[in-house]
């Protein structure tokens, strides 16, 4: 592949469908993305992060968000227990008390990706919990 480099910047050609190419840019427009080549940038990213978590290898981070009533007997303890048996992997853990009932709260994590996915699909199925999601992001070092 033909390319120039200036700055650590290197630029490239593309050959795409131009239907393609249009749709892709209607899509950008609607999301608000300043040009082509940023959007390129945050989808290449986008792909090296998931390649991280599915390689398995380093260490991945990310949030887990949980919503739950916290009258549901045993389950503010169940959760709270977990939570201390990951001690390693929970880095923080926010609480908010959103109303009389609920609570919602969202951890850090950090560790090899197929502990961290257990972690949070412990936490998120704990009966009682009812919407939880682990966001899956990058410690940044594989984006440089
Ligand atoms: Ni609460």
């Amino acid at each position: 592949m033909k390319m120039h480099s200036l700055h650590g910047l290197s630029r490239f050609g593309i050959s795409i469908p131009t239907k393609l190419l249009r749709r892709f840019d209607a899509l950008i427009a609607r999301q608000g993305c300043p040009n082509r080549s940023e959007a390129l940038r945050d989808l290449i990213r986008e792909r090296m992060v998931e390649e991280e978590w599915e390689a398995g290898k380093g260490e991945v981070v990310g949030t887990v968000t949980l919503v739950y009533d916290h009258h549901v007997r045993e389950l503010t303890q169940k959760l709270t227990e977990l939570q201390h048996h990951h001690h390693t992997e929970i880095l923080s853990t926010l609480h908010i008390h959103l109303d009389e009932y609920h609570c919602l709260e969202v951890l850090a994590v950090k560790g090899k990706s197929k502990e961290v996915r257990q972690i949070a699909d412990q936490l998120i199925g704990t009966k009682g919990v009812k919407h939880g999601k682990l966001v899956t992001t990058t410690t940044g070092r594989s984006l440089d």
